[in-house]
């Protein structure tokens, strides 16, 4: 039986692309950065699987062009960039990959808050640029970690490991989720009561059309004065241009951000001129042995699609047939 076509958009790290080249025929994106709309779409024409990355957007209008696909495997937790209504309508699959990536996204979490907040970036920029002239007893002072209370918008699998560790820093912890669950340790709160509340907040919810924008100009505004916000989760949860301006006045003692509501962050970006913002590309889940879990765990998603059988992390509900799985953000 001839092996099923399965077009890749990027080369992944490890050897899930051999073992997957075993059983499918791969076309694989040749280019550095993500294939462009008609690639894509070509690439998609005559395949049965497709596995991806969170830069290329599965919509309706590319599923459209795939006639013959039975499986989309996307090498990324959030699924924001798949339409997994118009998957499911076509009674497709959709693999992801929650929970190998939690605790190094959590990890990074904590790298920003205490990059922000002890202001590591500024120092190394100052050291870096013949600065550094005297020990000065006000010399680039920042806010402590430690004892502070921290908002955790978002109880997932990477809240709940963000928390774990903040317990470890002797951090009260508020939390606050759309579905109303609770974590031990972590004390229930309104989202209003969450901003007023905290010296640090971080986002942990997946990007969907009812938490784009969460943090709009209003809801900034709640947050107390001289917090630090950190997000490694989606860009689109905060308007950054309201985010911007609240660091700018000292509204805000500083922020960590690891993801945009456009990527790369485009040169006209109002952050890029912020100094009290530490900015990293994308990185939540860049280790050598997580991005290699990751890109084999969408290698077993696609090779069950494939094979008709329950993908071991399947995004769309009504398509699970068995095992546990978690939710995108999860
Ligand atoms: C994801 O997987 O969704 C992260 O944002 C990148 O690893």
């Amino acid at each position: 039986m001839a092996r099923p076509r399965v077009y890749v958009t990027r080369a992944l790290p490890g050897n899930g692309l051999t073992r997957l080249a075993a059983r499918a025929r791969l076309e694989i994106w040749p280019g550095s950065g993500t294939p462009p709309r008609a690639a894509l779409e070509a690439g998609v024409a005559e395949a049965e699987g497709l596995l991806c990355l969170l830069t290329d957007p599965v919509d309706a209008g590319l599923l459209a062009a795939a006639p013959r696909l039975r499986v989309v495997s996307s090498c990324s937790v959030g699924l924001d960039h798949v339409d997994l209504a118009a998957a499911t309508a076509r009674g497709i699959p959709v693999g992801h990959t929650p929970g190998v990536l939690t605790e190094t996204t959590a990890d990074l979490t904590l790298a920003l808050m205490l990059a922000a907040a002890r202001r590591v970036v500024e120092a190394d920029r100052l050291v870096r640029g013949g600065a550094w002239t005297e020990w000065r007893p006000d010399l680039l002072l920042g806010r402590d970690l430690h004892g502070a209370t921290v908002g955790l918008i978002g109880l997932g699998a990477i809240g709940q490991a963000v928390a774990r560790r903040l317990s470890g820093f002797g951090c009260r912890l508020l939390g606050w989720t759309r579905s109303g669950r609770t974590v031990p340790g972590v004390e229930p709160a309104s989202l209003d009561g969450l901003l007023a509340g905290s010296d640090f907040v971080s986002l942990h919810v997946a990007l969907t059309p009812e938490t784009r924008g969460l943090l709009d100009p209003a809801r900034l505004a709640r947050m107390k004065p001289g917090a630090i916000l950190v997000n490694a989760a989606r860009g689109g949860l905060v308007d950054e241009t309201a985010l911007a301006a609240r660091l700018r006045s000292g509204a805000l003692a500083a922020a960590g951000l690891d993801v945009f509501d456009r990527e790369p962050l485009p040169p006209s970006s109002p952050l890029l001129g912020v100094e009290n913002v530490v900015l990293s590309p994308h990185i939540g889940s860049a280790s050598v042995g997580t991005r290699i879990r990751m890109a084999d765990l969408a290698v077993e998603n696609l090779l069950a699609g494939l094979e008709g059988r329950p993908l071991p992390a399947c995004a769309n509900p009504e398509l699970r047939t068995s095992g546990p799985t978690r939710p995108p953000g999860g």
